[in-house]
Order: C-alpha cells, then sequence, then structure tokens
C-alpha cells in the first residue's frame, strides 16, 4: 500500500492557513480501492473549493463506472476474505483503535472539514466528542449481531432459531453538509456487523473521507472493507447505486436524489436506507420561556448555515406572542457573526458552493416576491472580510403563509419562515400540511401541550424546548418524502444484517 503523504500539520484553532495542510496538496486525486491509493481509471480529475473564499483548494479524482466496479469487487472480497472470520470483540477492538486515531488526529480532521464545506472551527472542533461517543457506540454493538431462539407450534421435536448475518457490500453516497459525521453512521455499523463498504462522498466536500479512510487503515483495518471512490453523483454515485453486486445502499441527500436511487436500486432489488430532505416545523408556544426558546428556534434554523437536513426552518408562532417574537428573532440573527470559520469567533460560515449560494439567494427573491416580510438579513456578504466567499446574512421573513414556496420547499441555507398560528390544532394542521417529515418541535411550559404536539406532529423526530440533539443510541429518522431507515440505536445496526430461520429436527 502506498498511502499519500497527507500529514498536515496541527494548529492552533483560528490559526490561519497561510501555508496549506499537505492533505490539500496530496491526498487529493487518489481513490482508495483494495489497499491501493491511485488516480480514476480516467486519469481525471476536479476542482474542490474552499466556499469561505471561493479558491480552489484541492483536486479530486473523478471516478467513473468503472472505478466503481473496481471497488465494488474489492468490497466483495474482502467481505468474503479473512474480514468474514473475525469475531466481534476483533470488530470492537478495530473500532476502538479507530476511535482513538481519529481523537489523536481530531484537530486536523476539524480544520480540513472547515476548509471543505466552510463550517466555522466552532462547530467542527466541537464535534470531538460527539464523534468519539458515535465511535464508541458503534463499537458496542459488535456484540449484538445475534440471532434468538423461538417457540413453535410445529408436529414433532423441531427447535427453531434465528441467526443474523451480514448484508454484504454497502454503498454509502453522502452528502457535503457535514461528512466528519455523516460518513460515521455508514462506517460505524458496516464496520460493526462485518459489512463492507464502498463510500462516494459528495462532490464539495470529500477531504474528511479519504482523510478518515487512511486512518482505518493505520489502525488495521483490513484491506477492501471500505473503499472510497471520489467522483459526480449523476456518474459515480449512479454507477453504485445501479451495481448488480452491491446488497445495501445507504443514502443522506436530496429527496430528488433519493427517487433515482429506489429506482436503481431494482437492478438487483438492493437494500435501502434512505434520509432525504426536510422542512421540519418548530412551533413557539406563548406560554414559552422566550429568553430560551426564541435562540433555540433562531438556531434550529441557522445552525451549520442552515444546511442540516432536519433544520427547524419554518417556525410557527403563536399569534399573541408573534410580534414579540419576530422582533427578538431578527435581534437575535443580528448578533450572529458570520465569515471565514477558521476565525473561532464566527458562528456561522459560508454556504458549500456557489451553485448552493445561488439556490438560497433564489430562493430569498421569490419570498419577497410572494409577499412575505424580509424581517432581517436577505444579502449575500461580499467584499472586505468576505472576499468571493459565498456568504449570506442569515435571514428572517416574517408574515409568511404556510402554502408560500419559501415555507414549502427546502432552502438548505439560513432562512427562517415565521408563521403564525392561534391554538395547537391550527399549529399541527399547518405543521403537517407538508410531504416531509424529518423533525419538529415544541417550545412550551406546558407537558399536556409537549405531549399533544409530540403526538400529533407527523415526523420521525421531535424535540422539546430544545433542537436537533441527537444521542447514538436513540437515533433518528424520516416519514414520508425524508425517507426511511433509522439511524442509530440498536435497529440500525440490524438494518446491516439479515436474518435466516433455522428449523432443526431433532428426532
Ligand atoms: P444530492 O442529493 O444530489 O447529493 C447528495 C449525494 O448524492 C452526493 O454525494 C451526490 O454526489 C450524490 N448523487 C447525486 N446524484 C446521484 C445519482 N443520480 N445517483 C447516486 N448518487 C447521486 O444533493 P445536492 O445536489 O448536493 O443538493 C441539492 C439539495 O439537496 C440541497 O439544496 C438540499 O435541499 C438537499 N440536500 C439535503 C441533504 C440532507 O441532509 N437531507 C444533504 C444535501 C442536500
Ligand atoms: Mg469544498
Amino acid at each position: 500500500m502506498s498511502p499519500p503523504n497527507v500529514q498536515a500539520q496541527a494548529r492552533a484553532p483560528g490559526a490561519h492557513l497561510a501555508d496549506r495542510p499537505a492533505i490539500l496538496q496530496h491526498a487529493t486525486q487518489r481513490l482508495l480501492i483494495g489497499d491501493q491509493w491511485g488516480p480514476a481509471a480516467s486519469g481525471k480529475s476536479f476542482d474542490s473549493f474552499n466556499p469561505a473564499t471561493g479558491e480552489v483548494i484541492a483536486r479530486l479524482a473523478e471516478g467513473d463506472a468503472s472505478d466503481i466496479d473496481r471497488a465494488v469487487q474489492a468490497a466483495r472480497l474482502a467481505f468474503n476474505g479473512e474480514w468474514s472470520q473475525w469475531k466481534p470483540y476483533d470488530r470492537q477492538r478495530l473500532l476502538l483503535r479507530i476511535h482513538d486515531l481519529i481523537d489523536k488526529n481530531f484537530e486536523e480532521l476539524a480544520l480540513l472539514e472547515t476548509l471543505d464545506m466552510g463550517a466555522p472551527v466552532q462547530r467542527t472542533l466541537g464535534l470531538r466528542r460527539y464523534i468519539s461517543q458515535l465511535i464508541m457506540f458503534y463499537a458496542g454493538q459488535t456484540i449484538n449481531v445475534a440471532g434468538a431462539t423461538l417457540p413453535n407450534s410445529l408436529p414433532g421435536n423441531i427447535t427453531t432459531l434465528s441467526l443474523k448475518a451480514p448484508v454484504g457490500v454497502v454503498g454509502g453516497i453522502i452528502p457535503w453538509n457535514g461528512p466528519l459525521i455523516s460518513q460515521w453512521w455508514i462506517l460505524g455499523p458496516v464496520l460493526a456487523t462485518g459489512c463492507t463498504a464502498v463510500m462516494k462522498p459528495a462532490e464539495d466536500a470529500s477531504l474528511s473521507v479519504l482523510r478518515i479512510a487512511e486512518l482505518l487503515r493505520e489502525a488495521g483495518m483490513p484491506a477492501g472493507v471500505v473503499n472510497v471512490v471520489t467522483g459526480q453523483g449523476g456518474v459515480a454515485g449512479a454507477a453504485l447505486a445501479e451495481h448488480p453486486d452491491v446488497d445495501r445502499i445507504a443514502f443522506t441527500g436530496s429527496t430528488e436524489t433519493g427517487r433515482k436511487i429506489i429506482r436503481a436500486s431494482a437492478s438487483n432489488i438492493k437494500r435501502l436506507q434512505l434520509e432525504l430532505g426536510g422542512k421540519s416545523p418548530d412551533i413557539l408556544f406563548a406560554d414559552a420561556d422566550l429568553d430560551v426558546a426564541v435562540p433555540g428556534a433562531a438556531m434550529a434554523a441557522f445552525n451549520n448555515t442552515g444546511q442540516i437536513c432536519y433544520a427547524g426552518t419554518r417556525l410557527f408562532v403563536q399569534r399573541s406572542v408573534q410580534e414579540q417574537v419576530l422582533e427578538r428573532l431578527t435581534t437575535f440573527s443580528r448578533t450572529l457573526r458570520v465569515g471565514n470559520g477558521i476565525d473561532p469567533k464566527v458562528q456561522l460560515g459560508p454556504i458549500v458552493s456557489a451553485k448552493q449560494l445561488d439556490n438560497v439567494m433564489r430562493y430569498i427573491d421569490i419570498g419577497s416576491k410572494e409577499g412575505a416580510t424580509l424581517a432581517s438579513g436577505g444579502k449575500r456578504l461580499q467584499g472586505g472580510d468576505f472576499g468571493e466567499g459565498f456568504f449570506v446574512e442569515p435571514t428572517v421573513f416574517g408574515n409568511v403563509s404556510n402554502d408560500m414556496t419559501i415555507a414549502q420547499e427546502e432552502i438548505f441555507g439560513p432562512v427562517i419562515s415565521v408563521i403564525p398560528f392561534d391554538d395547537a390544532e391550527h399549529a399541527l394542521s399547518l405543521a403537517n400540511d407538508i410531504d416531509y417529515g424529518l423533525g419538529g418541535a415544541v417550545w412550551t411550559r406546558s407537558l399536556s401541550t409537549a405531549m399533544k404536539v409530540s403526538h400529533g406532529i407527523k415526523a420521525g423526530t421531535i424535540w422539546v424546548n430544545c433542537y436537533g440533539q441527537i444521542d447514538p443510541g436513540v437515533g433518528f429518522g424520516g416519514y414520508r418524502m425524508s425517507g426511511y431507515g433509522w439511524k442509530g440505536g440498536p435497529q440500525h445496526v440490524d438494518a446491516f444484517l439479515y436474518q435466516k430461520a433455522v428449523y432443526l429436527n431433532l428426532d
């Protein structure tokens, strides 16, 4: 194996990266297939940008169907090889070694993610404990690959039991809004269960996936257990989704791409896990503690510059406190520090790409045209410290009605829509008048209101007087057009297994 030289220098958070971490020069234009780091078969590559500056920071190998095919073959070989003989505690020890290596290299990984997709170091460095827990959770699951003995009413002396076995080769297709975490929702259960994987990271943020693949090998993961093919979604991603020797696809991304993946799965009846778009309702009652609820609701929408699948982008506010909440919300949003996330004081980084920025600006324009009131923000930030980065002000729309485009479509930017309601029934009817069902929240001092709304919102994950917390042992999931397949919790690991019933005639 000849891993590229990717030792980035660890730096104090916020240090300006005048000289670039070496991974930006060397880890690029390389795919990991089996034990080989090498270029795409076609020799093609494409630019990768730092969204805070608009600069090209790396070139990535542009894998295509032939690279995907080589990677799937490597994953199949590994699935059938020595890896299949590893005992649960062997896999657990591997995961614990990976955990320690990731923790040791965490500052570099966090900086890499900041440079690659723009999230501030305040956020990426802050993920250390969370990612540690995520990996520890899956390390603990290796011994839960277990069936059961089951009663039966068959004649004769037949014992019935179930066995669990890993499903095989998993295709992991992930988005750009937080690959440092989101790859673990695939790598964790793959390594815990004895599956193998081909990862296709997003074209706008592949670097942390490449670096972690190196650390997996360094920790002693056998060759081929995890392979990485960078490339375009419509080419490399589509080839992975179509491939007849892939058993399961774990996908996070847009609903539109999710549909294509469902169609592609028909080739060999693949198992699927789909976490798709969202337009999550956040319901704020007049009896809520506004000092907590307003900043909480604002960050539910603005965190990660709004680029979170379960962002609480539709803020339903009880009419009696509507004016007060809107005023507090705009005041709060003006205090948020937007900028290059390499500065530790920055709270909101750029939008990931020029294309996504255009998309967000287009929605802001539509919001005004359809008659919503732009209460604050709404402009692209450019020049001066913002340079040519893809920055946009945190944006608050008041006077929004639930049928407006900005209240129905996923914007994936720092835009919140305030929509008034009268009582819980009214709030729920508005909240559920949407195609998505990923998350939702309620802010209230009344336990009865909290439970009524928790029962009433049609979504996979509900928060009460908080937003966005996810524990790996509990997990989260979607409903309706937000997709299916729970992430986290014991059932997540189970989804990477298949079950066999054994009928044992003892006569
Ligand atoms: P996307 O769904 O196209 O991309 C997600 C991943 O799928 C990427 O790795 C991409 O390369 C891959 N992909 C694209 N086309 C594919 C295909 N035909 N077959 C297999 N894989 C394919 O999302 P995109 O274009 O980056 O963002 C568009 C919108 O999607 C955003 O504005 C946002 O609304 C939504 N989105 C939602 C996310 C979530 O976490 N729910 C994450 C990213 C985007
Ligand atoms: Mg990038």
